[in-house]
């Protein structure tokens, strides 16, 4: 489908559904943030003021949030996996999941009450990293999948974790399936999945409340310092942390929140295709998704989250790959006085965006419609840090993908 233009308004009929609304509750997404809080490597990640670059662009401020430094994982994925792993363990044993902390959840006894299991996933690195980091902690088997083309130093981090790890010849979705077959087929094996299904919500429905903390933290870093944001900038793959992102923020700032932009890769453009078709129903897009976003080449939106963003989400926009890189740059190459931060490809997409809409011709009839200008407050997430090193490299010192 030929795009004409990069993005689009929201013109969905609201769902009249606020089931997944409400477990993205701040007071939910809180309890949450204190279970992480009990892991020994769990820090609040930095939110960047970049106030040079805000200068520059002519916007009020910019805010973004590094993930890279969460958990030692390079991203933000290991919430998600860390708490899934946690909620179906609390389940499991039948005890409630706040009583289930690190200390409890790496214990003996309920290793022993456990007994053996295998949790599966696919992943195009960084939630499969997340799944493997969070089994080893727990003592647990797991095995992941990668879709086709996949990079083998994502492999190598997964296999480093204790975890069995492949590449496939399917794309993202496919894997998926493949995956949650090969679940079913195991014994005490279990699919540990972003992605949601008809009779599959419970674990998709754990990681996204453990992906809202990325924003929970954003939003109470900002109110610490007396500021408003006017304007959320979120990527999609699936769509499960941006769902998450969008509906604790929406939760956080009740009617008053800020207008939300989903990003994805004009290659994988599942929510915008489903916000064109604009009756509310998901439009699935297949195929090989080629690019250097990696974490957003998903062409089936998570039906949960998805509840969430055709109700809360203002625009979807479709960046290319060149729009990522270029931010990829920026942000490791900053404006004098703003901090410096190594964001990856799927990691820099929606500052990406930003800057597109601004200073590029193909979103910037979104500027105009989303009334971006001086008195803009931006909150933006680096979702990763240089999780392909080679690539970072090849991008940021060697110029590849250069600007259009
Ligand atoms: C770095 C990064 N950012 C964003 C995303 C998108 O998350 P989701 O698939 O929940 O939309 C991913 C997914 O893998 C990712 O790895």
């Amino acid at each position: 489908m030929e795009k004409t233009p990069m993005w689009t308004a929201n013109r969905i009929p609201p769902s009249g559904k606020a089931q997944s609304l409400a477990m993205m509750e701040p007071s939910a997404i809180e309890k949450v943030r204190r279970f992480h809080a009990s892991f020994p490597e769990y820090a609040q990640t930095p939110l960047v003021s970049l106030d040079n670059l805000a200068g520059e662009l002519n916007v009020g401020g910019i805010y973004l949030k590094d993930e890279s430094p969460r958990f030692g994982l390079n991203s933000f994925k290991g919430l998600g996996a860390s708490y899934a792993l946690a909620a179906f363990i609390a389940k499991t044993v039948g005890m409630p999941v706040e009583e289930l902390d690190y200390a409890a959840m790496t214990s003996p006894e309920i290793r022993e009450r456990l007994g053996d299991f295998t949790f599966i996933a696919t992943t195009d690195g960084n939630h499969g990293r997340g799944v493997a980091w969070a089994a080893e902690k727990i003592g647990q088997k797991a095995i992941i999948y990668m879709p086709k083309g996949c990079p083998p130093v994502k492999l190598d981090n997964i296999k480093r974790l204790g975890a069995e790890g492949y590449i496939t010849e399917l794309n993202y979705d496919d894997t998926i399936r493949f995956t949650a077959e090969l679940a079913a087929k195991t014994p005490k094996g279990v699919i540990v999945q972003d992605q949601a299904w008809e009779g599959y919500t419970d674990i998709p429905g754990w990681i996204m409340q453990g992906y809202g903390v990325v924003a929970l933290e954003a939003c109470k870093q900002l109110s610490e310092r007396g500021i408003k944001p006017t304007h959320l900038l979120v990527q999609a793959g699936v769509g499960a942390f941006a769902g998450a992102s969008t509906g604790v923020v929406a939760n956080f700032y009740g009617k008053d929140h800020p207008t939300t932009i989903v990003v994805e890769s004009e290659a994988a453009d599942c929510h915008y295709r489903s916000a064109i078709r604009g009756d509310g129903e998901i439009v699935n897009v297949g195929g090989d998704m080629n690019t250097i976003m990696a974490g957003l080449a998903c062409g089936e939106p998570n039906p949960i989250t998805w509840e969430i963003l055709r109700d809360k989400a203002s625009f979807f926009a479709c960046i290319k790959d060149p729009h990522a890189a270029r931010a990829m740059r920026i942000l490791g190459a900053p404006v004098k006085g703003d901090g410096r931060v190594v964001s990856g490809e799927s990691g820099a997409s929606a500052m990406g965006c930003l800057l597109e809409m601004i200073t590029g011709g193909s979103l910037k009839g979104l500027r105009e419609a989303a009334g971006i200008g001086p008195d803009s407050r931006i909150l933006l997430v680096s979702t990763e840090g240089d999780t392909d090193p080679g690539n970072y490299r090849r991008i940021v010192w060697e110029g590849a993908y250069p600007s259009i």
